[in-house]
């Protein structure tokens, strides 16, 4: 059986909370540059899995969890479109390009469909190229630009 057959793509239960949280501890606080605007915390995994359990999913394999899809669905006043945010995607690098992100992917992406979403968001740091390609893979497009600026309230005490 090839590694990637023995992969179970599945919705999260509480018992897997820890192992995401701490893969992602691996994944996103190594990435160079991260973000100061999304940081990956506890309490990233634990509200998201509240608000919309469906949409926090994990790649298992041999008892081990070796990837995660995590998101939420938003709603925006007076549109007709409701939005899939995918907000953290992670797969364990021993476990890269073997489709397994891809499987993910696919598996929230019919998720949120039947939730009623008519549009995909995701959004990654300019320097991710890894993650740009995979999301044009996936058919994302129009990449959009946005600078966040920080404030230093304490330079002026
Ligand atoms: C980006 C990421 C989710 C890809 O997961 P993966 O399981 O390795 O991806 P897959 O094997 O399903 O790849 C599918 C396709 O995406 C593209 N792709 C994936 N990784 C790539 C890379 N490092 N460089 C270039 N293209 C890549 C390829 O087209 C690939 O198809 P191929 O292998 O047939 O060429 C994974 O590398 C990761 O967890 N990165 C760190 C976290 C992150 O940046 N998450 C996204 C933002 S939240």
């Amino acid at each position: 059986m090839s590694v990637f057959s023995a992969i179970d793509i599945r919705t999260a239960t509480i018992d897997d909370l820890s192992a995401i949280f701490h893969l992602g501890e691996k994944v996103f606080t190594s990435q160079a540059a991260a973000n100061l605007y999304r940081t990956w915390d506890e309490y990233e995994v634990t509200t998201l899995f509240n608000c919309n359990p469906e949409l926090l999913l994990v790649a298992e394999t041999e008892g081990k969890v070796v990837g995660f899809a995590l998101g939420t669905t938003i709603e925006k006043a007076r549109s007709a479109w409701n939005y899939g945010h995918l907000l953290w995607l992670c797969i364990d690098p021993e476990y890269a390009r073997l489709g397994i992100g891809s499987s993910l992917f696919d598996r929230f992406r019919d998720e949120v469909a039947r939730q009623g979403v008519r549009m995909m968001l995701v959004d990654t740091q300019a320097d991710n190229k890894p993650a740009i390609d995979f999301f044009r893979c996936k058919g994302f497009e129009n990449p959009t630009d946005h600078v966040y600026m920080t404030l230093n309230l304490e330079k002026d005490n």
